[in-house]
């Protein structure tokens, strides 16, 4: 079976920390309530997509040991383009200074696991290594008047890169891709606008779909939540997390968390949790991993991979 192995891993963050007590002073609001309500206590903001996505993109080539000139696509997904043309993905290429196709997947925080499933596809149909990268530069588009949405929004990237490989079972055991656009006016942000949003209808509507998607992928493949080693979700909203996580049935002991720290960077979101955990010695070979995604759109996606101990 052809299938792509995540071989390396990277991630990047801009320098300039913003914390709870820093928000204090632009906006209505305080470090109890935010650490309350949402888990984080700093996020970091400055960043550019095409900069953070390049930094992220080199390390996980690095880590891989692949030649770069092996690699033959890059996926960058991203709600927050360099411009509007052309795709940031062909400036990430030039720059890391690869002979490749590129182009952008926007699915919103989702993008990441749209982009991953994207690639999966393309190598099983014959296609070499591929660099799929998520990033987001949400402070470019966040009113720091908001309250609403300038405590959880910030800035960051996430990459691996997937290793065409020949063996006997494939690295993605399953997936679950959706939308509902008939939703798209609780989260949006216009051409030239900032992120609008409304919160409440978000947080009940996320913890459903990552619950169902979760479900809907696990079910695929046939395999049951306790076997899961590890989850991996979108970094949105730490009770958003602990609230899906205890209708799965998974004790917070095997969900990957780095929000306090880094907030909420929508696309890059969910490869730099699962950078982190790697990290930290969360998973090993032939442990099975759940990445669970939801965002504007609605979009919703999960992926569950075999891991292959990168
Ligand atoms: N600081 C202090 N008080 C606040 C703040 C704040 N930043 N925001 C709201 N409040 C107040 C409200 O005015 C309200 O006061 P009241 O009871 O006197 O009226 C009270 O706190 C509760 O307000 P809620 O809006 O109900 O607060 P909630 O607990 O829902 O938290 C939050 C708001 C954090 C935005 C939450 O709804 C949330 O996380 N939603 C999901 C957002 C999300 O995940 N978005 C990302 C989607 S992914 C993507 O595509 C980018």
């Amino acid at each position: 079976m052809r299938t792509g192995v995540i071989k390396g891993l990277g991630s990047a963050l801009p320098d300039q920390i913003l914390t709870n007590h820093d928000l204090e002073a632009m906006t209505d609001t305080n470090d109890a309530w935010i650490v309350d309500r949402t888990g984080i206590r700093e996020r970091r903001v400055g960043g550019m997509t095409s900069e953070l996505a390049v930094r992220a993109g080199r390390q996980a080539i690095e880590r891989s040991g692949l030649d770069p000139a092996s690699i033959e696509l890059v996926v960058l997904a991203t709600t927050t383009p360099d411009q509007t043309v052309p795709a940031t993905a062909s400036t990430v290429q030039a720059q890391l200074g690869l002979r490749s196709g590129a182009f952008d997947v926007n699915a919103a925080c989702s993008g990441f696991i749209y982009g991953l499933v994207a690639a999966q596809a393309m190598i099983s149909m014959g296609m070499g290594n591929i660099l799929v990268i998520g990033c987001d530069s949400l402070s470019r588009i966040t009113d720091y008047h908001d309250r609403g949405t300038a405590i959880l929004f910030a800035d960051g990237a996430g990459a691996v890169v997937l290793e065409a490989r020949e063996q006997p079972e494939a690295s993605l055991l399953s997936w679950n891709l959706g939308s509902d656009g008939t939703a798209a006016g609780i989260l949006y942000a216009d051409i030239g606008g900032v992120l609008v949003m409304e919160g409440r209808e978000v947080f009940r509507r996320a913890v459903r779909v990552m619950v169902d998607s979760a479900r809907a992928a696990l079910d695929a493949a046939g395999i049951d939540i306790a076997d899961v080693a590890l989850v991996v979700p979108h970094q949105a909203n730490l009770r958003i997390i602990e609230s899906a996580a205890s209708k799965l049935g998974v004790d917070m002991q095997r969900v990957a968390v780095n929000i306090e720290r880094v907030g909420n960077t929508s696309s890059g979101s969910i490869p730099m949790a699962l950078t982190d955990a790697v990290g930290k010695g969360q998973l090993s070979p032939g442990d099975l991993v759940l990445l669970v995604g939801f965002g504007a759109g609605m979009s919703w996606a999960s992926a569950l991979l075999r891991w292959d101990g990168a």
